[in-house]
């Protein structure tokens, strides 16, 4: 049998520890191991050669193969492990106490405001409305004129606007809204009653800083509209809202007020939680403080987005989520929620 003569196995063996000896990689010891120990490896085929060999040669042949496929398979493991343990990979698992505990990593948790918005929009959705919202950067008809400010109307400087120095656009200048108001027209655009939306998000304000007034802050909006929605509606929603928020008896009080884009216009306060009413920092001394303005929206409103030819009426509500936060969580500056001091934020 041509494979199998003492003088071939001789040969492959030498060959073998050759090979194995020149090689330094652990991949190529793995490529030779099948290129002998495979499938069709050449020593796995001369044991398949031996089978078929006359039993007085077998004998003898078979156990130098035996010999020979112990010592190279052992040679060949044997520098396999040398050289695993010589990897990074190696060192790096055998320095790992796996039975020590591991390290903790540190958890973060929800933003005050984000729970408080979280609690608003909740307290809404479970009286019906739905939540929609709007672009930050806005048209000047949308976050103005179309809310019955026009050009001239002093209105405009109660709220003093972040224009973005962009072209001037079909709906007027392009600026940062001043407040989420302009939502109202969006949906009002789009939408037909009846209508029962809040619309929260981020708003703008070229605004000096104080410990109840930031330059950027957030609101939720809220507009109802439909046929025989009454000034009661808005109260009884609004009340509700404050005692599932404060508790059930927390002291509201509505005094009217001003916006060109609701008739009549009122804000509500709620007695100041900090001082419990006593006079504070955070109410001016006055005993409370204002959440929220709100109203019936003005029928020119409802003219300006097509819905002043019907029954229509609406209320509408613009709510401070800043100002609710100091208030349920008793804090005192309202800069303290933007700070990102990791000693205020980890108690809530
Ligand atoms: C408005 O922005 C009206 N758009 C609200 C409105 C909507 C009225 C719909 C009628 C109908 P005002 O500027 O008062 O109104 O702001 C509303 C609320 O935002 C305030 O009650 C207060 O809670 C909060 N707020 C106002 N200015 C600031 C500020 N600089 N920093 C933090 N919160 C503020």
């Amino acid at each position: 049998m041509k494979g199998l003569s003492k003088e071939i196995l001789q040969q492959l063996k030498e060959r073998c520890l050759k090979e194995i000896e020149s090689s330094s990689s652990i991949d190529d010891l793995e490529n030779i191991k099948i290129k002998y120990f495979g499938r069709k490896g050449e020593i796995k085929l001369l044991f398949e050669e031996l089978k078929k060999m006359p039993s007085e040669e077998k004998k003898e042949v078979g156990a130098i193969l035996n010999e020979i496929n112990k010592e190279v398979r052992l040679l060949l493991e044997n520098k396999i492990e040398k050289l695993k343990e010589n990897s990074v990979e190696y060192q790096n698992y055998s320095i790992l106490e796996k039975s020590l505990p591991g390290v903790s990593l540190p958890l973060g948790n929800i933003h005050p405001l984000q729970k408080i918005y979280n609690e608003i929009i909740e307290i809404f959705l479970y009286l019906g409305f739905s939540v929609e919202e709007g672009p930050e950067i806005e048209f000047e008809d949308y976050n103005f004129t179309m809310l019955n400010i026009p050009y001239d109307h002093p209105a405009r400087d109660m709220q003093d606007t972040l224009y973005l120095d962009l072209p001037v656009s079909d709906k007027g200048k392009i600026l940062l809204r001043t407040h989420t108001s302009p939502v109202q027209i969006r949906v009002m655009l789009s939408k037909k009653p009846p209508i029962k939306s809040i619309m929260p998000g981020r708003v703008y304000r070229h605004e000096n800083l104080d410990a109840s007034h930031l330059f950027n802050f957030h609101q939720v909006e809220g507009l109802a509209v439909d046929k025989g929605i009454r000034i009661s509606d808005l109260k009884g929603i609004l009340t509700f809202f404050a005692r599932l928020m404060f508790g059930k008896d927390v002291l509201i009080r509505f005094r009217p007020s001003y916006f060109p884009f609701t008739e009549p216009s009122l804000e509500m306060d709620i007695q100041c939680l900090v001082c419990k009413g006593k006079g504070c920092s955070v109410c001016k001394n006055t005993g409370f403080v204002e959440i929220l303005g709100c109203g019936m929206v003005h029928p020119q409103v409802l003219y300006n987005v097509g819905l002043g030819y019907e029954d229509y009426t609406g209320f509408a509500f613009g709510l401070g989520v800043e100002r609710v936060a100091m208030l349920k969580y008793r804090i005192d500056d309202i800069r303290l929620f933007y700070t990102n001091d990791l000693r205020f934020l980890r108690q809530f």
